[in-house]
């Protein structure tokens, strides 16, 4: 028998893709020659924003700014736990300028903002898990800025080394099922502690596999053609999986699992080397 899973409501934070362009190639799924239809990103960031709204969950939007075509990945300019912001410093120079804009944001609604010393791009690379944060790298965020998350926020900070370009952000290979707090019901994952995850083996170092085989013998595993559809850059609420629709497989894998894949499709954003995840920054006000 599959079990049933509980969904706990989140708080999240987007930017609309007003000014959404590839205007550089910062990453292998950006060409500068493959024009992006910005109505079409409007209609499927407006389809993703009113998904989450009629599954209960809160969004919140930061004013767009012209000139920065990937301000829409709003999960890059900052990780939030506990209502600490931990802000963002962009690997490239043309991404640098959106911490501006986000960390004004974050002030204005009464958070204290921390700005990172080291290269960092928020969860794009670090994804917290229940009692530890799993943090990337290897294209992006440092191992110093990984020191500098654990020491902020006095969290564990499971360092994991990413080496497929395709890949180069955390996000884009994995993603947490369920946190763990099991507040609302059976929802925790294995051994109680980081939840559950599912993840592309290949993406990672072989070094980072075994430790995520280690910290997640339960974990859900995708494949590379799940993970080149943007099926690991998915947002699951406990219970409901927000999905890119081309990761079938995934999802049925998902779905014998107890969760509810709920598709959304973003392919305009795939263009960027982003999707679902990468839209979407949440807010994390209390301990789990
Ligand atoms: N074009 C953006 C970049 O390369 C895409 C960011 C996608 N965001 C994410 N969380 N993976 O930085």
């Amino acid at each position: 028998m599959t079990e049933s899973r509980v969904q706990r409501r989140r708080r999240f934070v987007v930017c609309e893709p007003r000014h959404f362009a590839v205007q550089y190639a910062i990453n292998p799924w950006m060409s500068t020659g493959r024009p992006v239809d910005v109505i079409r990103a409007l209609d499927q960031w407006q389809a993703l924003v009113d998904t989450y709204r009629a599954h209960g969950h809160t969004v919140d939007t930061v004013a767009p700014v012209p000139g920065l075509p990937d301000m829409v990945f709003a999960a890059n300019c900052a990780v939030v736990v506990e209502g600490r912001v931990f802000g963002s410093l962009f690997h490239a120079p043309e991404r640098r300028p959106e911490s501006v804009p986000f960390e004004a944001w974050f002030k204005t609604e009464g958070f204290e903002v921390h700005h990172p010393e080291s290269v960092c791009e928020g969860e794009g690379d670090l994804v917290p898990a229940g009692r530890w944060i799993l943090a990337g790298t290897g294209f992006r965020t440092t191992r110093a800025a990984h020191r500098e998350v654990q020491e902020f926020f006095g969290v564990p900070v499971i360092s994991l080394t990413l080496v497929d370009p395709y890949f180069y952000h955390l996000d884009t290979a994995l993603f947490v099922l369920d946190d763990g707090t099991g507040g609302e019901g059976r929802s925790g994952g294995s051994a109680g502690s980081g939840g559950n995850i599912a993840y592309y083996p290949g993406a990672f170092s072989p070094g980072s596999r075994e430790v995520l085989e280690r910290l997640y013998p339960d974990a859900v595993i995708a494949t590379r053609e799940d993970a080149l559809a943007f099926g690991l850059n998915s947002v699951s609420d406990g219970r409901h999986v927000f999905i890119a629709p081309e990761a079938r497989g995934l999802a049925d894998r998902l779905a014998g699992r107890g969760y509810v894949p709920v598709p959304v499709d973003l392919s305009e954003f795939h263009k960027a080397g982003g999707g679902i995840k990468c839209c979407t920054q949440e807010i994390r006000e209390t301990r789990s």
